[in-house]
């Protein structure tokens, strides 16, 4: 286990998937956690993460000294590495002299830390204060013009540290950097997989859950279906599925979480058709936020109501939830102890039906979720599907949500993912909404005749994480495939447009 402490700003996340990279098991502490806890936790080695404050400022997170003095291996990193500096009884000054973005660093002497490692190097500076001489012991390793230590380490402490971000990909040889100090400071073996993992969860889970009974509810997306997979290796026929058909999906989404999850894991399943429920709940609703309540209300109900059901007929205690480890984070409980969490009224159940909570992927990242679905092998068309909103194709049918029109997005849906497909390009796209414009009618000719049907919008886009995206340069050969497509095979739609707003200041979904 390496200890990434965080000091702020959102680097922290980072830094634990770099490490997680080199093979090396970590997790972020916040920089508020006393140092007995952390050494409480017998970390490998510890790395100070950047922060945005000055080691100046009135109230900046410190590091005691007792971190230093235990023995671990500690690596510093921009704010991380300053901290170590002043702690130490090093020289850090407001220098005025502020770097930021892509900066030339020199390797004077390259050391443990920066072996083999270019002497000019290109890195990610982002600082207004700097060190100006290392502790004693220290060794300095590099200087660029704003930082006169830009690295330093001292092998005898097994302390380490750089004023760049090494874990930034525009810093060059970033990665190296990290693993020099892991392997050949640290002496961490680099022998951690996700697939590690599955023994030890499934080891957790059983013992927690002993023979008690367990629910879980999938979405059809990929976080739930690996949380599942995982309880189920777990405790095989103890744990339930519930899928609700809220006849907002896409075409052949039911009978994929039969074949891809079922089929494989042999969960049992209970599958709720709530179709009418749902169209009847959204007769007559235009309004994207109304029909996001309204799916999501009439959600809980069918969950609730299935529940209860279960409930009488085999007592459930657990609930099997897919949070991800940026939520667990991002929620200040970063330290990961509590795999297993009791939890009341979970998703707006009410108190009576009360369940513990069962998290196995509480420490994960999602790409690292997606190589875990593989390991419990999960097939590919499950484990890298592209995110769907959970109001599905209510909030890309503008204006009223019918049956017949889903059935023509579902449709056009079904030929734009097709072809995507076709063309190899499902990786290289975060997502593909296909929008239908069910208020519009234009005017076309097919065959020898006037039409007046409706429009479609695709919707490509790629992204990282959803917050920002791009409009996808799909090849033409490829839109024009689906075009024809769409316009051939489904008789409503005579058009086709794309959509070429990036995100900001356009949303992915257009509701
Ligand atoms: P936007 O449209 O805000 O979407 O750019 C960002 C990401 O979130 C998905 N999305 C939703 N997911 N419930 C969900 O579970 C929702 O109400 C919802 N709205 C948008 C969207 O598909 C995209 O991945």
């Amino acid at each position: 286990l390496v200890l990434v402490v965080d000091f702020g700003a959102q680097y922290a996340q980072l830094i634990a998937r770099r490490v997680r990279e080199a093979n090396v098991y970590s997790e972020i502490v916040p920089s508020s956690m006393a140092v007995e806890e952390m050494l409480a936790r017998k970390p490998k080695a510890i790395v100070l993460s950047g922060g945005p404050q000055s080691v100046y400022a009135e109230g900046a997170p410190r590091v005691e000294s007792g971190l230093f003095e235990a023995g671990v291996p500690a690596f510093g990193i921009c704010y991380g590495f300053q901290a170590m500096a002043q702690t130490l009884g090093g020289d850090v000054r407001r220098t005025g002299l502020r770097e930021f973005g892509r900066t030339p660093v020199t390797v004077g002497a390259a050391g443990t830390l920066l072996a083999g490692i270019p002497v000019d190097l290109s890195v990610w500076m982002s600082h207004g204060d700097a060190v100006h001489a290392a502790p004693a012991g220290f060794d300095v390793l590099a200087a660029s013009e704003g930082a006169p230590v830009a690295a330093f380490e001292d092998l005898d402490r097994k302390l380490a540290g750089v004023q760049w971000h090494p874990e930034v990909l525009h810093s060059q040889a970033g990665q190296a950097v990290l693993e020099h100090f892991l392997y050949d400071i640290a002496g961490c073996k680099g022998d951690w997989t996700t697939t590690n993992l599955v023994d030890e969860q499934v080891e957790l889970i059983r013992k927690q859950v002993g023979d008690k009974q367990v629910l879980c509810a999938l979405s059809g997306g990929v976080d739930s279906a690996v949380a599942a997979a995982l309880v189920s290796k777990a405790i095989g026929d103890q744990l339930t599925c519930v899928y609700v058909d809220h006849g907002l999906q896409r075409a052949g989404e039911s009978d994929q979480i039969e074949k891809d999850f079922v089929a494989v894991t042999g969960t049992r399943l209970e599958v709720v058709d709530a179709e009418d429920q749902f169209l009847g709940a959204l007769a007559g609703v235009t309004e994207p936020e109304q029909k996001r309540k309204i799916v999501g209300r009439e959600f809980i109900r069918t969950f609730e109501a299935t529940a209860r059901k279960l409930d009488a007929e085999r007592h459930i205690e657990y609930l099997v939830q897919g949070t991800l480890y940026p939520d667990v984070v991002e929620s200040g409980g970063g330290t990961g102890t509590a795999n297993i969490k009791s939890h009341h009224n979970v998703g707006g159940l009410p108190d009576d039906l009360q369940f513990s909570l069962i998290e196995p992927l509480r420490t994960l990242f999602k790409d690292e979720v997606r190589e875990l679905g593989i390991a419990l092998g999960l097939p590919e068309s499950l484990v890298y599907r592209h995110p769907f909103p959970g109001p599905g194709l209510s909030i890309r049918i503008i204006g009223e949500v019918t049956k017949d029109r889903l059935e023509i997005l579902r449709a056009a849906d079904l030929i734009a993912r097709t072809e995507l497909t076709a063309a190899g390009l499902d990786r290289d796209i975060w997502q593909f909404p296909v929008v239908l414009l069910a208020d519009v009618r234009s005017v076309g000719v097919q065959g020898d005749g006037r039409t007046y049907g409706h429009p479609v919008v695709l919707r490509p886009v790629t992204s990282e994480d959803a917050m920002t995206a791009d409009w996808a340069r799909l090849p033409y050969e490829v839109l024009e495939k689906i075009s024809t497509r769409i316009t051939n095979e489904v008789d409503e739609i005579n058009r086709v447009t794309l959509d070429i707003t990036s995100k900001p200041p356009g949303t992915i979904e257009w509701e």
